[in-house]
């Protein structure tokens, strides 16, 4: 797809993420070419802090440098949908944060751009980059623990309740779907055989109006089923648990999981798995973008993030809750 060998990496953003992104290049000796950020300040701070010689004054010149070959979008959800595709535009090769986009809506137009553009265009969701899940769906995919009976996810963090953060901030697309159940629907998908075509839900909804905890039950035309909790105002375990016919894996920390046991039904006896490193996480994440833009890797990951958003659409639709972007 693309003949150089060394890519030119764009940073938008300079929060949470975009620090970690920064850390997890840096130790990885790859450098980054740019960053841009609404404030301009803090892109300053951040240029130091990772040596990266280019700062643009208006982050959206980042958009028309024709040195830049990928960009890595770390803003708020509601804003993704502009920047991607103000940069697809240009041609250039994204690699965007979790949720992608609000709904199924704006991801296919992002998708028929990239497409049309012939560029990579990626969710930064690391449940399709950890080695460990990678090793445990090839386990899966050999057929020795039988077929996929039910999964079961847990998320939940406690998030104080404030308007002005993202999490519970509707103008900022808050909410646990989006923030968490993300990362629980992908391992889902990751792990079924066919996207869910039967979804029900429970919800109920923080002070500002957004969903705050949800029960999510999903099943797809294999039977395969599933099971979400999603909390925004009280500590869950992120625990994700497969059942198959001759046992059951568990994973802690799935969203940058590195352990996985599982237990075998006849004989009762364990077996740890262990790859990867959650410290790296995004790491993975980096060099799968890189090995599918220079051609090396077949990445379909995207038809997974459609998979997940249209679910997510879908849940919100029988909600009948909107952002303002929506309405
Ligand atoms: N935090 C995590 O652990 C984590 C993990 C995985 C994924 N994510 C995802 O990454 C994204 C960012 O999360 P975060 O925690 O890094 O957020 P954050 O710390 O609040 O940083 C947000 C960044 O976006 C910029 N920004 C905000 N609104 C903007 C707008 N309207 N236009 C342009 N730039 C804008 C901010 O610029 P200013 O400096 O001007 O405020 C800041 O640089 C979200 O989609 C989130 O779901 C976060």
């Amino acid at each position: 797809m693309n003949e150089k060998k060394h890519l030119n990496w764009a940073i938008l953003g300079c929060g949470v993420v975009a620090n970690e992104m920064a850390v997890a290049l840096t130790k990885a000796g790859k450098s980054i070419y740019s960053v841009g950020n609404r404030t301009y300040e803090k892109a300053v701070t951040f240029s130091e802090k990772y040596q990266i010689k280019k700062i643009y004054k208006d982050f959206r010149e980042m958009f028309q440098d024709e040195a830049v070959d990928v960009i890595y979008i770390t803003t708020p959800h509601n804003t993704h949908i502009e920047y991607m595709m103000e940069a697809l535009e240009h041609g250039k090769h994204i690699l965007c944060e979790k949720s992608i986009t609000l709904n199924s809506e704006e991801l296919e137009r992002a998708m028929n751009l990239a497409v049309k553009k012939q560029v990579v265009l990626a969710e930064a969701m690391t449940i399709y980059h950890m080695p460990l899940h990678k090793e445990i769906k090839a386990r899966i995919d050999s057929g020795s623990l039988g077929e996929v009976r039910m999964i079961q996810m847990n998320f939940g963090s406690y998030k104080e309740y404030d308007m002005t953060n993202r999490f519970f901030n509707r103008n900022l697309a808050g909410g646990a779907l989006l923030d968490i159940g993300v990362y629980a629907i992908s391992f889902v998908r990751w792990y079924m055989k066919l996207k869910p075509t039967s979804v029900s839900t429970q919800v109920k909804y923080a002070p500002t109006g957004v969903d705050e905890q949800v029960g999510i039950l999903l099943m797809n035309d294999a039977q395969e089923m599933a099971t979400v909790a999603l909390s925004l105002h009280s500590k869950q375990p992120k625990r994700g648990m497969i059942s198959c016919d001759k046992g059951y894996i568990e994973i802690m920390e799935y969203p940058r999981g590195e352990e996985a046991v599982i237990t075998y039904t006849e004989s009762g006896k364990t077996e740890r798995i262990q790859a990867g490193s959650s410290t790296d996480a995004l790491y993975y994440e980096m060099e799968d973008m890189e090995k599918t833009i220079l051609g090396e890797e077949d990445f379909v990951y995207i038809n997974y993030s459609k998979d997940v958003m249209d679910i997510m659409t879908q849940i919100r639709k029988d909600w009948k809750m909107t952002y303002p972007e929506e309405e």
